[in-house]
């Protein structure tokens, strides 16, 4: 009986030393400690023992039961330790090292140029206004003085939903009736930043999506003189303390007079160069001041008040600051041109 154990010991102690992973580990455990295994077996028929062996054979079978128990116990612990410490060494992580650089992202040229003017009008007591990409036709053209079949849409053809009247703004300006309804009859000074939309042939001075800087100012009393003193400030702001501007007539329906204003080339400071083609002036936005019509739209009564409205491209004036040739670089998505920003 005793040699019986012995050698159910040594074999057993002897396999297990030959196990390298967990599956080896319980095909043991199944073989010699399971319900089939012959320490189980001697176990079980110890009841048939003469009675005179059977407390030595019992205490001979559990003791060698408790110390197959333990040997599986810390065999399986020194695996579990050397996996970890190979695992380790496999993945030897160096602290020393430079570490890898995260490519870092940046603003896109028209939004930094977006931002830049937006901050500047905020500067000058002016709100942002966020106004919505997605117009009806009434006020994209008719509120803003606009009938249909008017020849000015001429100049603002664009991107129709599929819900009848519905469009993608062609310009900043029906902003300015949200803003109006919004607020009247208290007098405001707002800014609406955002992207719009013409159907256009796409050519370097073209685009079919841009970004405009629309400014309102409404209230009572405000004059010609405001308009040309707030956007010569802008423009200082904005171009350097010596720029100079000129205002020269012009048309939009919604509002009257109408001008556009240049800036000095900032380049030749008005001696002629290749950006401001030899004129020594940059046209840089329309403006005027907003039209009776427009204003009663907003729900003003214009008996009483008077405003300016411009409006502005930060692509246009991103492309005359950098010397960039041609506006469909912005959308482009080349990592070339906007990695210079
Ligand atoms: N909305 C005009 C355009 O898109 C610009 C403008 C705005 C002119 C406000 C006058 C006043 O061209």
């Amino acid at each position: 009986m005793e040699q019986d154990f012995s050698i159910m010991e040594q074999a057993a102690l002897a396999a297990l030393r030959a196990i390298g992973d967990e599956a080896g580990l319980r095909a043991w455990q199944a073989a010699w400690l399971g319900k089939r295994s012959a320490l189980a077996l001697a176990l079980a028929g110890l009841g048939q023992l003469p009675a005179a062996e059977r407390p030595l054979a019992g205490q001979r079978a559990n003791a060698l039961r408790v110390q197959l128990e333990q040997a599986h116990a810390a065999h399986a612990a020194a695996l579990r330790e050397s996996g970890l410490a190979a695992s380790l060494q496999a993945g030897a992580l160096d602290v020393t090292l430079p570490g890898r650089p995260a490519a870092r992202g940046r603003l896109h040229i028209a939004t930094q140029t977006l931002r830049q003017i937006c901050a500047i009008w905020a500067q000058m007591g002016f709100q942002i206004y966020r106004s919505r990409d997605v117009e009806t036709e009434a006020y994209n053209f008719e509120l803003l003085n606009i009938p249909p079949h008017h020849p000015a849409r001429d100049m603002w053809d664009t991107f129709h939903t599929t819900t009848s009247g519905s469009l993608l703004r062609t310009h900043t300006s029906p902003g300015q009736i949200h803003a109006m309804r919004e607020y009247a009859p208290e007098p405001i000074r707002v800014v609406l930043p955002g992207m719009c939309y013409r159907y256009e042939q796409i050519t370097p001075r073209s685009e079919i999506q841009f970004n405009q800087v629309e400014g309102l100012a409404v209230g009572k009393g405000i004059r010609f003189t405001d308009l040309k003193g707030t956007l010569t400030d802008f423009a200082r702001r904005m171009f350097g303390a010596q720029t100079r501007t000129r205002f020269r007539a012009s048309y939009f329906p919604f509002t009257e007079p109408s001008a556009e204003m240049d800036v000095e080339c900032f380049l030749c400071t008005g001696s002629g160069c290749v950006v401001c083609k030899q004129a020594g002036w940059l046209e840089i936005l329309g403006c005027g001041m907003v039209h009776p019509k427009v204003l009663q739209n907003g729900g003003y009564d214009p008996a009483q008040y008077t405003g300016f409205a411009f409006g502005m491209g930060p692509e246009r004036i991103a492309m005359l600051k950098y010397g960039i040739k041609d506006i469909r670089y912005f959308w482009g998505n080349d990592l070339r041109f906007l990695q210079q920003f």
